[in-house]
């Protein structure tokens, strides 16, 4: 049996947008049918590379016009909700890029509406499609770190300079979707404080705090006023400890075999004993995480399967953005967030 492509519309091709298109015009099972977008110079750089798609500036046009089963939205975030509500209203599947919307309330919508209209919402988590992130995960859930006791992230550079949203907005929903994923848990109090220097109240720097039920705690670091290029992650476990470092072109997870153990048979007073081990380099295969997100997104539309970063993963995502920004702005307070979806 021959299953019919999936006839893709797109919105927005800026930045990001030429990447998702590059890879639904090279997987067998989307049809790239239309795209639209508000700038005709874009859309002169899109039809220059693919001939055969109706480009549109008018976005009604594009979801009336053209029988489609699904549309991917690379806009800016501020036009985020707006758009994917019209395509969910409009009975097609839709995928929309990180962050799902700026706020929460909107996010809720867009979950409540795709549910009632059945179709596919997914949000462009795209370190939850990464080999090295899925490999750490199967790795926690062997058992082999121990319990995860806390992890860290860092996400650093000298900019991108933005001036309407703030750096965690723009750097951290890629780290926060990281760490609900790894851990399986939403935070319930959220922290943070911030440096802003550049742009009045935008901030720069933020260093945000992520308390979870179980007791385990995140830190989230993003800054684009900083001397490093950083993407690193640590995670320390009561047996192991690893380092997943994204700069890293090859070796890009460090797994140290070293804790801190009881040390009753040493009898010097000491009740604790450091362990020094083995640090181990595993050998992951690299696929493109951006591949394997847009075909996810594909295989769900076609059997109605849910994806796995769904509309409620993008929602607790927003809720954390959210309650990072509320904390800035009561001075650090810790922020009491939602856990269920
Ligand atoms: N997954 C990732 O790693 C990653 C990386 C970069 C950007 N992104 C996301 O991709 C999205 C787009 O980012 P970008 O850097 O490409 O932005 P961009 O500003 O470069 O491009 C946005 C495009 O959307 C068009 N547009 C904006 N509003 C529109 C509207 N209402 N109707 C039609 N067209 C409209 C603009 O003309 C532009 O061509 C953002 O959500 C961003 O967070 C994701």
């Amino acid at each position: 049996m021959t299953v019919k492509p999936v006839r893709v519309g797109v919105v927005g091709f800026g930045y990001w947008g030429p990447n998702l298109v590059r890879n639904l015009d090279k997987l067998g099972d989307a049809e790239l049918v239309a795209a639209c977008d508000m700038s005709e110079v874009n859309l002169a750089k899109l039809s220059a590379l693919y001939p055969g798609v109706a480009t549109t500036t008018d976005l009604d046009e594009l979801l009336s016009g053209h029988a489609l089963d699904a549309v991917v939205v690379a806009t800016s975030a501020p036009s985020h909700f707006a758009i994917a509500k019209k395509v969910i209203e409009a009975g097609m599947h839709c995928f929309v890029e990180k962050p799902l919307t700026l706020r929460s309330a909107d996010a809720e919508e867009l979950v409540r509406l795709a549910d009632e209209r059945g179709v596919v919402l997914m949000v462009g988590h795209l370190m939850e499609y990464h080999s090295a992130i899925n490999w750490i995960r199967d790795y926690i859930a062997s058992g082999e770190l121990g319990d995860v006791l806390y992890l860290y992230a860092q996400r650093l550079n000298l900019g991108k300079v933005r001036t309407e949203e703030n750096a965690f907005w723009s750097l951290a929903p890629h780290d926060v979707s990281i760490v609900l994923y790894l851990i399986g848990e939403t935070p319930d109090r959220v922290s943070a404080n911030g440096v802003a220097v550049l742009h009045g109240g935008v901030h720069d720097t933020v260093f945000a705090n992520l308390h979870f039920p179980s007791g385990k705690m995140a830190n989230i670091h993003v800054s684009w006023l900083d001397p490093h290029k950083v993407r690193r992650f640590t995670i320390v476990g009561t047996r192991k400890m690893l380092v997943f470092d994204d700069m890293e072109a090859t070796e890009k997870i460090w797994i140290y075999d070293k804790g801190v153990e009881p040390a009753e048979a040493l009898g010097y007073g000491e009740d604790l004993r450091l362990r020094f081990g083995d640090i181990t380099v595993p050998f992951i295969p690299m696929l493109e995480p951006l591949a394997l997100e847009v075909q996810h997104f594909l295989d769900c539309c076609a059997d109605g399967s849910t994806p796995r970063s769904d509309g409620r993963d993008g929602l607790r995502v927003v809720r954390v953005l959210e309650a990072v920004d509320q904390s800035m702005a009561a001075g650090g307070a810790p922020v009491q967030t939602i856990v269920e979806v």
